[in-house]
């Protein structure tokens, strides 16, 4: 089976750092050309060095900036095989601490931005009569942690919508799928700076017990993108290694190392 993606035009939000930067790499290296959207790309100059990859700034939650960003991709490359909604933002506090402006703004780019985007490739995926969007979602959407009020609600939604969208562009041949990361430690959590007793905690939640990688997301975004996933449609894909897949995953561990008192 091939995984063959070369030439098809991949749109990637927040795209600058962390995850996306690895979903915008994998897909160059699977031979695509690839739009990578973001607020600004001012802290990478000269990154550019591809004529397979242009970097436009985007704001996903202004409609206007979404509309020209799109239109900059369309008169580029001349038309939009993959979105990948990737952008995202969180606040992590008790929810009687969350302003009610941050909580909106969790909200607008978590799920307006998906919204907007996917809105504005709609037409062009229409009308090739092929496309496919693949949304962020997170664990979170699945078994929300404390202090993510805003973030599980808004990962929550991005669920059901990439089930509406699926339902309403299946028609056309477009299909909507969303994945479900666990831990990759990037600027939004901060996990690579917390103390190593916290970094053993947080990992001790893991079946795969290492950190995600964002090549292990985008890796699955290959395949979601490619002819081989053509009958997949509004499903969510648990891409965390496991996280709380069975209730105390670090039990495995001690017993394979013979650590735990009743299997050892
Ligand atoms: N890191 C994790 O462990 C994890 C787990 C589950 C889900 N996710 C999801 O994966 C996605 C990427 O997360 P990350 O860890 O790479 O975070 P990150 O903070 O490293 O990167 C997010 C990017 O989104 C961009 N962005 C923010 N607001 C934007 C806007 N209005 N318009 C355009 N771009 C905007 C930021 O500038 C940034 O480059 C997010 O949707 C996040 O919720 C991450």
């Amino acid at each position: 089976m091939e995984l063959d993606l070369k030439g098809r035009v991949v749109v990637v939000t927040g795209a600058a750092r962390g995850i996306g930067r690895g979903i915008v790499d994998r897909f160059l290296a699977e031979g695509a050309r690839v739009a990578a959207l973001d607020l600004s790309f001012d802290d990478r100059p000269g990154e550019e060095a591809s004529d397979r990859l242009i970097e436009v700034a985007c704001d996903v939650t202004d409609a206007a900036s979404v509309a020209a960003a799109v239109e900059a991709v369309r008169s580029r490359f001349g038309r939009v095989d993959v979105l990948v909604n990737n952008a995202g933002i969180t606040v992590d506090a008790p929810f009687e601490q969350i302003a009610p402006e941050r909580f909106r703004a969790v909200m607008d780019v978590n799920v307006t931005g998906t919204f907007l985007m996917a809105r504005a490739v709609a037409p062009i995926m229409k009308e090739q009569r092929s496309g496919r969007i693949l949304n962020a979602a997170s664990f979170a959407a699945i078994v929300p942690a404390y202090g993510g009020a805003a973030y599980a609600a808004s990962k929550a939604a991005v669920v059901q919508l990439t089930r509406v969208l699926a339902g309403e562009l299946g028609p056309w041949g477009v299909t909507v799928n969303c994945y479900a990361p666990g831990m990759v430690p990037t600027g939004i959590n901060g996990f690579a700076e917390l103390a190593p007793e916290a970094q053993e905690r947080l990992l001790d939640t893991l079946t795969l017990r290492r950190w995600e990688e964002p090549d292990d997301i985008a890796r699955l975004l290959v395949f979601l993108a490619s002819d081989a996933a053509s009958y997949l449609t509004g499903a969510l894909i648990d891409v965390s290694g496991g996280k709380l897949a069975t209730q105390i995953p670090a039990k495995a561990y001690e017993a394979a190392q013979g650590l735990h008192p009743r299997f050892a």
